[in-house]
């Protein structure tokens, strides 16, 4: 059987001060009206029928995921107590799995992420699964465009297997956000592809990995799995997960297996990890002008005004700046530096 694991327990701080963590990246609309968590349940609705359909997120998100997916069963949304990054959010959901049917496979997807070609996606889907049935771990693969520090990249090797118009590589080396010099060496050589962050594995593949890679948090989450539906779930919930190590599953698994393969794809993902990502999503008339709210640019070029605010806003011979205006916060930033917005972010955080 294929179920579907969304992931929605990370709290964004590079589209401050819209994303905060009370309200993280996963909950911020898109120009459709929808929000990055309800367009992630949409595409995978078309794959997975929701009694199979999985939620594991943070506690202090679950009413957010509840009032963005009323769809999704309230037994399916797994409450972490605290964050412990994508490793034991994976291990819970993948030992649930496991013990529901040895032959479970599960995908994995981020809920803040933005894909706009959907029949390529779902093409891509049902090739992993194929995959994933005959044991291997599968990634799909972006072709990277600039050398970015803020994703996994994975070097392929030889074809393994084609299906559904798609071929999965061998992967020869996979590394976890590489400094910029890596990067850029990565970018030349041509044969590194970027982890989109989205997975496809057999319940039971993923388990035997953890348990050799990290082994006590394979042997803490069997004593959190065992107490389920018993009245010392909660407990053992409350006890054992703030101790659990906090690793994601790039570095903790990823890196280190020999069963990945990768299926490089084309399906107009991005993660829309900054202000310009975002912007971008936004139609621009014929000066690159775009936006939200009320805002009027004049002799202005590439400016993106997201204002949800009464106040009209004006812009006048201004280029590549990004304008976000909220009730109590304005954001004015040079497109150049959108990377720097967590760095505002994370001092604001230092003062409450
Ligand atoms: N439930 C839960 N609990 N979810 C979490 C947690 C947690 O503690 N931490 C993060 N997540 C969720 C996030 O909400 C997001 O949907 C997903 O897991 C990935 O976490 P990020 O924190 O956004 O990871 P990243 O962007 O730094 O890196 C990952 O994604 C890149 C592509 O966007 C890696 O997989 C990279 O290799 C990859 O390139
Ligand atoms: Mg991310």
């Amino acid at each position: 059987d294929l179920h579907a694991v969304i992931l929605a327990g990370g709290s964004g701080t590079r589209l401050w001060p819209l994303s905060t963590p009370e309200f993280p990246k996963q909950f911020l609309p898109l120009p459709g009206g929808r929000s990055m968590i309800q367009e992630t349940l949409a595409r995978v609705t078309t794959l997975v029928p929701p009694e199979r359909i999985w939620v594991v997120t943070g506690r202090a998100f679950s009413e957010l995921v509840r009032q963005h997916l009323p769809e999704v069963l309230p037994r399916q949304i797994l409450e972490e107590p605290v964050g412990r990054n994508t490793a034991p959010a994976i291990t819970w959901a993948a030992s649930l799995l496991a013990r529901r049917s040895p032959r479970a496979v599960m995908a994995v997807f981020p809920a803040d992420h933005v894909i706009t070609k959907l029949e390529p996606f779902q093409r891509a889907i049902r090739f992993g699964y194929q995959l994933a049935q005959r044991g291997y771990l599968v990634t799909w693969g972006i072709r990277p465009t600039e050398p970015a520090t803020g994703y996994g990249y994975i070097r392929f090797a030889s074809p393994v297997a084609d299906g559904y118009g798609h071929q999965a590589f061998s992967v020869e080396q996979f590394v976890e956000k590489p400094d910029l010099a890596t990067a850029q060496r990565y970018l030349q050589d041509g044969h590194y592809v970027w982890n989109s962050g989205m997975f496809i594995w057999q319940a039971a593949t993923i388990l035997a990995e953890v348990r050799t890679h990290l082994p006590a948090l394979a042997e803490q989450m069997t004593r959190i799995v065992e107490a389920t539906g018993t009245p010392t779930e909660r407990m053992l919930l409350e006890e054992l997960w703030p101790s659990l190590i906090s690793i994601s599953i790039d570095y903790g698994v990823l890196e280190k297996t020999d069963r990945l393969v990768v299926i490089p794809v084309d399906i107009g993902w991005s993660d829309v990890g900054n202000w310009e990502q975002y912007g971008a999503l936004y139609d621009a008339d014929g000066n690159g002008l775009r936006g939200v709210g009320h805002h009027f640019a004049l002799g202005s070029q590439n400016v993106f005004v997201y204002n949800t605010t009464q106040r009209e806003i004006y812009t006048v011979g201004l280029e590549d700046v990004i304008v976000v205006a909220l009730e109590d916060k304005t954001l004015i930033c040079h497109k150049n530096h959108v990377q720097r917005v967590r760095e505002l972010a994370e001092a604001q955080l230092l003062q409450r």
